[in-house]
């Protein structure tokens, strides 16, 4: 195998993607000295997500990385119960979104909202005398005039954005101009934004598909240079909300929902503090994105972008107290997600977690994830604003521990996850003195 891709190399040495998967396997077993052992994890598949069905979906392939899967309880949105499916590897997360959903069923649980799937696909224009410096589009004059030639042309171009695709539709083209900020200054530059409703599917591919489409024809018209094409996973058009009430009952009184709001002032107003605070939150959106089979580096990179909407970067939720001196939360974020294409219609996990949900609109999708978010981030700031995370964090974190020091069956993990808790010594080394002693004691 040429390891660096040299193109130098003997035309006979296979690259990396042309291997089968032993042959990746073995290659990786030299270079990296793995063992035999090592290389079994790569191995055994689960049936219907074989590794041909893994390679299918990304390049240079070689097995997959499991992350546990679990069920959020007591979810109650819109009058409706939920049973969500979680795929997540941090302790106590399913267990403190339950708790808090729990808590808002109280008062009837979440009421959540979301817009219709309208994406953008934007596509950028400069002038084509740019290369001899002769940038027209300094020119506002010259910019009105090709901003109107596009205006003109608007049918026909979403004609042919929309000639590709049966369901999705371009609904409308909008313009814009921009110019360079950066330390390059190279001027000004037309953008044509396509607005795209992408029904059930979160939409990339189509949107891209179609941006590409309309990039000669507008060349044509204006007689300018496309540069890029492509979708902005800033959603701002396709927001979803919610909102639930939690009984001061449940929170320590009026005492606990005044710390409550102390907790959501220093994520308002402080970028290190909401940082943590929404990062908390996107654990339970992330946790359904990754078990619906959601791409969630644009969850993430929407989210936190809307977090800095007003020019600072802000908490995504708001607290505040109910006339009755209940605590009320809401959130509202950009969620680009689908439920046909995509992965969802070929990972067998991802199509049964669809199912628990019971779900036929992404929408739906949609409003579970906010109550999520809601609900995760209650369950943080009540623990911060009052005993801490660690405690209950430990308990579990325990558990992993035990089980790394060695302990195997269930009993046993339990005897030892408590101990160290109990020690306020949740190491690894501490757990192996006690099975250790648990040993000697049997024997
Ligand atoms: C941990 O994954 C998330 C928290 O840090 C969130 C927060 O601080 O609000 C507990």
């Amino acid at each position: 195998v040429d390891k660096n891709n040299n193109k130098k190399n003997d035309k006979n040495v296979k690259k990396f993607y042309e291997l089968d998967h032993h042959e990746r396997l073995e290659f990786l077993k030299k270079d990296a000295h793995l063992t035999d052992q090592d290389l079994k994890i790569f191995q055994d598949f689960p049936k219907n997500f074989e590794f041909n069905k893994v390679n299918n979906m990304i390049e240079n392939a070689i097995g997959f990385v499991p992350i546990p899967l679990g069920i959020a309880t007591n979810f109650i949105i819109n009058r409706r119960k939920y049973l969500i499916p979680m795929a997540i590897e941090e302790p106590s997360v399913i267990a403190a979104a339950s708790k808090a959903a729990k808590i808002a069923g109280i008062k009837g649980g979440f009421l959540a909202e979301a817009d219709n799937s309208i994406m953008i696909g934007q596509i950028q224009l400069i002038s084509r005398d740019k290369r001899n410096d002769k940038d027209k589009f300094l020119d506002k004059e010259e910019r009105e005039r090709i901003k109107k030639i596009i205006l003109n042309n608007k049918e026909k171009l979403l004609e042919i954005a929309n000639s590709k695709s049966r369901s999705v539709h371009a609904i409308d083209l909008q313009i814009r101009e921009i110019s360079d900020e950066s330390i390059n200054k190279i001027g000004y530059m037309i953008i044509i934004e396509l607005i795209i409703d992408t029904k059930d599917a979160m939409g990339a591919n189509v949107i891209n598909t179609m941006c590409e489409l309309i990039a000669p024809e507008l060349e044509k018209i204006t007689k300018c240079t496309v540069i890029l094409k492509i979708l902005s996973n800033y959603s701002t058009k396709r927001m979803a909300r919610c909102k639930a009430i939690f009984p001061k009952e449940m929170i320590g009184g009026s005492k606990g929902v005044e710390r409550i709001l102390y907790a959501f002032a220093f994520a308002y107003s402080d970028i290190y503090r909401a940082v943590t605070h929404n990062k908390g939150l996107m654990n339970g959106i992330d946790g359904v994105a990754m078990a619906t089979g959601q791409d969630v580096r644009a969850i993430e990179a929407s989210a936190h972008a809307y977090a800095s909407k007003d020019g600072k970067y802000r908490s995504l939720t708001k607290w505040y107290k109910s006339k009755e001196g209940d605590l009320v939360g809401e959130i509202e974020i950009p969620l680009a997600i689908g439920i046909v294409g995509g992965i969802t219609s070929v990972h067998p996990y991802v199509k049964i977690s669809l199912k628990i949900l019971k779900i036929k609109k992404v929408k739906e999708l949609a409003l579970i994830m906010v109550a999520v978010g809601l609900a995760q981030n209650f369950a943080a700031i009540r623990a911060l604003a009052d005993e801490g995370i660690q405690k209950g964090h430990m308990k579990l974190h325990a558990r992993n521990i035990a089980i790394t020091a060695g302990a195997t069956d269930d009993e046993q993990i339990n005897i030892i996850a408590s101990k160290l808790v109990q020690e306020n010594n949740v190491t690894v080394n501490k757990a192996k003195e006690i099975i250790e002693l648990i040993n000697k004691n049997e024997n």
